[in-house]
Formats: structure tokens, sequence, C-alpha cells
């Protein structure tokens, strides 16, 4: 898809990386710097595509997995038509915390429905409209255990070690084929992660 405005910068790791901390340090680095910024996450982001997330992170549902892999598209096309597109067209940066990478790592990687689906999809929930950089937060399967200990778990991220280390791969695999993706090590502190990652967004501006 052509765009000529915005940039559309996404977060992408496996569940507690860092993502919503290094989205809400950039966003108040680039509205320091006078950028306008729409900061924003997956599944959510609009009220539609908020009340799918509530039935995807569900603990008490079991939900299919070809119903899910559904379920994160509608969420998507909502989020992109809604709020995405028009705001990168108004000139815009675009944090999203998740997108389309999320659903080849999670649904087409370790749930096994496949990238060649996954992809498919993608293409369509969001009519081609693709980041201009992906920061993925790499973190061994291990850390997640040490990460918000008594919080609360959603549906997600009861999944067992197997299945995040599917997961891990999943991403892996997928920002090695895509030449916007940058892999980040993501046990670097949170403020050594921040520097580096406003580096690679400033070139991009
Ligand atoms: N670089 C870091 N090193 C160590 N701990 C971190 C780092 N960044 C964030 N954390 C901590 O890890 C936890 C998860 O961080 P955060 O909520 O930003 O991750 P997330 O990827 O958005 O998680 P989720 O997938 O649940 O949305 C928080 O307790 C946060 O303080
Ligand atoms: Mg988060």
């Amino acid at each position: 898809m052509k765009r000529a405005k915005g940039l559309f910068i996404v977060f992408e790791g496996p569940d507690k990386s860092g993502k919503s901390t290094q989205a809400r340090l950039l966003a108040d680095t680039l509205r320091g710097r006078g950028h306008a910024v729409l900061h924003t996450r997956e599944p959510g982001g609009t009220s539609v595509a908020e009340g799918v997330r509530k039935v995807l992170l569900d603990p008490a549902l079991t939900i299919d997995p070809l119903a899910e892999l559904f379920l994160y598209e509608a969420s998507r096309a909502q989020h992109t038509n809604e709020k995405i597109i028009p705001a990168l067209k108004a000139g815009q940066i675009v944090i999203s915390e998740r997108f389309t990478m999320s659903t080849d790592a999670y649904q087409g990687a370790a749930r096994g429905l496949g990238l060649k689906t996954t992809g498919t999809l993608n293409k369509i929930a969001t009519s081609g409209l693709m980041p201009d950089i992906t920061l993925l937060l790499d973190i061994p399967v291990a850390e997640f255990d040490t990460r918000d200990q008594g919080r609360e778990l959603d549906r997600l991220e009861r999944e067992n070690a197997e299945f995040r280390r599917k997961v891990r791969e999943g991403y892996l695999k997928a920002a090695k084929a895509d030449r916007r993706a940058v892999v980040l090590n993501g046990k670097l502190p949170a403020d050594v992660l921040q520097k580096k990652i406003v580096q690679l967004v400033g070139k991009k501006l």
C-alpha cells in the first residue's frame, strides 16, 4: 500500500518482553520533540477491537485456533481502518504494541496454523499496510517467569513454556524475513533499550 505521510512503528515481542514500557518511553520522547503521536495497541485500540480483546484474552474461554486467528484479524481490520490509517494519512507517528508479526508468531508458528495462512489473512486485514519499522524485543523463555510476578495471567499467558518457545522462534524467523524488522535484546536495561530505539527511529524520521 502506498502511503505519503506519517510513520508507522510497531513493537513486537513475547508476553512481558517490555513492549508497553518501550512504547510509552518512545511516545513521550517523540511528543517531547513536537511530533503528533498515536500510541495504540493490539488486540484493541478501538471500541470494537477492545471488545474482541476481552474475548481473546479471557482465561475462562477455550477458543478454537482458527477462530482465534479470525478474532485477531477482525480486531486488526477495525483498528487499522478506524485508527491507524487515518492517523498516518494525517501525518502522525503511529506506535502500536503488536501488529501482524504477533499473528505470525502466535497463530502461525506456535498454534501451527502456518505462515502462509497468517500472511494471507494479515494482508487482507490490513489492506497491505506494513510497518515502517518493527522493533522486536526478544527475551529468553525463562524471563517470562521473572517479570510481573503475582499479576493475573491472561488466556495466552497461561500457555506453557513450550508454547512460549515456539512464539519466540516464530518471532525470530519472522524478523529475519522482514527487512524492516530489528531484533533487540529485551533483557537490556529499559533505559539502554530506549536509547537504541530512539536512534533507530530517528533514522526513519
Ligand atoms: N528492559 C527490561 N528489563 C527488565 N524488566 C523490564 C524491562 N522492560 C520492562 N520490564 C518489566 O517487565 C514487565 C513487563 O513489561 P511490559 O508491560 O512493558 O511488557 P509487555 O511486553 O508490554 O507485556 P505484555 O505482553 O503483558 O503486554 C514489567 O514489570 C516491566 O517493568
Ligand atoms: Mg503490554
